[in-house]
């Protein structure tokens, strides 16, 4: 029996971490399965994208649709109409996406169309919020998908809800957990990160805040992002903040002419930052906030307090058994938990179930089983 090609997309930067363990699984079986790497191109930059595909070691894209930003309905559009040739040419036994940006969904939707089976890797995540553009491109990637790969065990209680039969869901666990905890080890410090930025503050270990901040709810809004970028200013008079700035992030502040805001002396700015410093940054800091959806979930893994800047949350074991507290965006909460942090040390939580590192191991077995491709 000739291997079969299993076309597996990217898109946009949290999906380079999920994918990562997953095509080095698949290169472990490849007289099985072939995987064909397609990026998007939804996230282009050198630090947005290539630098994470040096450190975690993913293989260059077989194809790069080189689609880039744009609204929802161009980008998604874009994905779509690049992305059917491909399947034309490459003709895939099945379609492998990961989490819930814009690439997702339409890869998602151009496979089933053409009858090719849709497997979603972290399925069943719901917040609720169909303000997010992320829920819907979780509701609809999940009802298309012929296979579905979830990372906590309530998330099956949210597509059976949604009428997607049991047989269909599998807990496998945390594939972006599989690649923090290969990577831990070689972490950029604290100090590291901040020669290599040039950043000239003086920041200690344990002794400081990380702050991400992307959430179009959060920063597209003026009012919001000026409410918090006053809370930020205010957080870094009990302890320095650094801020790795994302692109869309940057772009707001400057518009609403808030940069003057954040004291420069005491919220240190970066760049968007590669994996390895986030991860030592988030290793070493003595708390972290934000409304990234993988920062809830990597704290928590890590032991460190997350303070999510958000009303909800999709991934609610990071609450209930992690280290993450919601808080929103009013500033009186964010900073009684802050100081909640500074006083007692926050939540201490444990590491949920299957994100033990061995999540793509047990995806690869279980695609080998379903679709009859014997080890
Ligand atoms: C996307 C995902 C979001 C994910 C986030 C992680 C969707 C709907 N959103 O949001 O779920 O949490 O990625 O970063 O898919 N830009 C650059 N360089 C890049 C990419 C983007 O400068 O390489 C700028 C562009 O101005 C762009 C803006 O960032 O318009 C937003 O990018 P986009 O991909 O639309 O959404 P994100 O906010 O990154």
């Amino acid at each position: 029996m000739f291997p079969k090609v299993l076309v597996c997309v990217v898109g946009a930067r949290p999906n380079f971490m999920k994918m990562a363990p997953i095509i080095r699984q698949l290169q472990a079986v490849r007289h099985l399965i072939i995987p064909y790497l397609v990026h998007t191109g939804q996230h282009y930059d050198q630090a947005m994208k290539d630098t994470f595909f040096q450190q975690l070691g993913i293989p260059e894209p077989d194809k790069d649709l080189g689609v880039g930003s744009g609204s929802h309905a161009v980008q998604t559009a874009n994905v779509m109409l690049r992305f059917e040739p491909v399947l034309d040419e490459v003709k895939p036994f099945a379609v492998l996406v990961v989490g819930d940006v814009n690439s997702t969904i339409a890869c998602g939707l151009v496979a089933v169309k053409k009858n090719i089976p849709l497997i979603h890797v972290e399925a069943g995540l719901r917040s609720y919020d169909r303000q997010m553009p992320e829920e819907i491109n979780r509701i609809l990637t999940d009802q298309l998908s012929d296979l579905l790969f979830t990372t906590e065990r309530a998330a099956a209680d949210n597509l059976t809800r949604e009428g997607i039969a049991e047989q269909r869901i599998c807990f496998t666990g945390n594939v972006m957990i599989d690649t923090l905890l290969a990577n831990c080890q070689q972490a950029s410090s604290l100090a590291e990160t901040l020669q290599r930025y040039g950043s000239k503050q003086v920041v200690s270990e344990k002794a400081y805040a990380l702050l991400t901040l992307h959430r179009p709810s959060n920063v597209d809004d003026p009012e919001t992002l000026e409410r918090l970028v006053r809370v930020v200013g205010d957080i870094s008079e009990k302890l320095p903040v650094i801020f790795p700035v994302h692109p869309r992030t940057q772009q707001k502040i400057a518009e609403a002419g808030l940069l003057q805001l954040l004291p420069q002396q005491r919220v240190i700015m970066l760049p968007p930052v590669a994996y390895l410093e986030m991860l030592g940054l988030m290793q070493a800091a003595q708390l972290v906030l934000t409304d990234s959806g993988g920062l809830q979930e990597e704290t928590t893994a890590l032991g460190v307090p997350c303070v999510t800047l958000r009303e909800n949350t999709e991934r609610p074991i990071t609450i209930t058994e992690g280290t993450n507290t919601i808080v929103g965006t009013d500033p009186a909460k964010i900073m009684q938990c802050v100081d909640d942090i500074l006083h007692t040390g926050g939540k201490s939580g444990r590491v949920p179930e299957y994100w033990d590192g061995k999540a793509a191991d047990r995806i690869v077995d279980e695609i080998l089983r379903r679709y009859e491709l014997a080890r």
